[in-house]
């Protein structure tokens, strides 16, 4: 981690097209490569620079000669101060989290949505997680490991305990910068075996080394709906397909559901699910947790359940794959829609940018008339609002949860 000099009047220009810079002012946040004109070579592959068109400064970023997303700007014009600049974008971002509930998680920071590119941080009281995905974003990691303990006790009043980077997802590649995971400060023991809190659910995590930032945030809005649900049914039975740490059926046991089958390919996954049952008292009879692939094991149940969760990691990598991740979707959710009871509810997730919402619609519709069923679309969710979508970039628009309630046969 080298430190990044708070000079602005000395960052490099680089020269973008026309149509780059209209899109800049338009309050898209990317420039793509072939959409450079001109640039100085520098020493360093990525750096921060001023996007310049003609002779004007359109907005402040960074770049990586290395990505396809060779520019991102992070703020309009020029700025008087980066490390200025940065804090400004934490508190702003920060200070729409308010209020937060005492002790409830949140992600802090969403990248490009918090016009933060690269940047996210999930808070996890007391101890937070930043992620940097970018080449430019881990250049400014020595100024945020100082400042975001700093003001998030200012701001949420809370001295935060543990800060862990996780700089280790897979999109590090496309920037071509290495993986790597450092506990700031903090017990990395304590911060392997945390406890995220989540209206009135405790999950176990482990945000040193758990998938992502350690938990996923993002559905809490569409657990909460859920859970509601599963509260009209008393004594019903729940599936959690792809379950990670258990967020769907935790939430459904605590609701009052008898029983939940957890399925996960990550033994680390299902260990997790066994803490937040003990974290929640509930008694291990009521969960069965089945190591292995979601497909293998829909393929061999024969259990009927009154909800079904599939939250799948996204299947669309690429626009390219598109078709074949369709097909993957559609599969999954006919597999899934044979183990609902009739009047049982389905909820349908992905997380995948390139799949939209009306075709995530339309191929459950395609999967329940294979299946020669028919379902009232009951729920339609998107992320909690701790992951806002930028209006200027709709790939800042990501998840997709349908709720479908099956109907008896007619
Ligand atoms: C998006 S996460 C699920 C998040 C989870 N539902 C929650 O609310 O926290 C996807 C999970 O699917 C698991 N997984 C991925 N492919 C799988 C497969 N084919 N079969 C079983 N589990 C799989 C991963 O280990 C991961 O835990």
């Amino acid at each position: 981690m080298t430190a990044l000099s708070d000079n602005p009047a000395a960052l490099p220009a680089i020269v973008i097209s026309s149509r780059a810079a209209r899109r800049l002012a338009g309050g898209f946040m990317w420039v793509y490569s072939n959409e450079i004109e001109r640039r100085d070579e520098q020493h360093e592959p990525a750096y921060w620079c001023r996007f310049v068109h003609e002779g004007r400064t359109v907005a402040t970023g960074y770049f990586n000669r290395h990505s396809l997303i060779a520019g991102r700007a992070v703020t309009r014009g020029e700025v008087g101060s980066l490390n200025r600049l940065l804090d400004d974008r934490l508190l702003l971002a920060f200070s729409k989290r308010l209020p937060l509930e005492n002790g409830r998680s949140a992600r802090l920071v969403f990248s490009e949505a918090d016009l933060l590119p690269g940047l996210v941080i999930d808070f996890f009281p007391p101890d937070a997680v930043l992620q940097s995905n970018t080449a430019g974003m881990d250049l400014m990691l020595t100024r945020l490991t100082e400042r975001v303990p700093v003001l998030i006790e200012e701001v949420f009043q809370v001295p935060l305990r543990g800060l862990v980077l996780r700089c280790d997802s897979a999109v590090r590649r496309l920037e071509a910068v290495e993986s790597f995971r450092k506990v700031v400060c903090g017990d990395s023991a304590v911060l392997a075996r945390a406890e995220v809190y989540e209206d009135g659910v405790r999950y176990a995590a482990d945000l040193v080394a758990g998938q992502k930032t350690g938990f996923f945030l993002d559905q809490r809005v569409n657990r909460m709906h859920f859970g509601s649900l599963v509260r009209e049914v008393p004594s019903g039975r729940v599936l959690d397909l792809f379950c990670y740490s258990g967020g769907w059926g935790l939430r459904a046991l605590k609701e009052g559901a008898a029983h939940a089958t957890f399925v996960d390919e990550s033994r680390d996954a299902l260990a997790l699910v066994e803490r937040g049952l003990a974290a929640n008292g509930i008694a291990p009879e009521r969960a069965d947790l089945r190591h292995g692939d979601v497909f293998d094991f829909l393929a061999r149940c024969e259990d009927s359940y009154d909800a079904v969760v599939a939250d799948p990691p996204a299947f669309v990598r690429s626009r390219k794959n598109l078709p074949q991740a369709i097909k993957a979707y559609q599969k999954l959710n006919r597999l899934a829609w044979r183990r609902l009871k009739p009047g049982g509810v389905l909820f349908a997730c992905s997380c995948s940018y390139h799949l939209a919402e009306s075709d995530f619609l339309n191929l459950l519709a395609e999967a329940v008339a294979k299946e020669h069923g028919l379902a009232h679309v009951i729920y339609r969710g998107g992320p909690a609002e701790d992951h806002p979508v930028l209006l200027s970039m709709p790939e800042t628009s990501y998840l997709k949860c349908m709720g479908i309630r099956k109907l008896a046969a007619v």
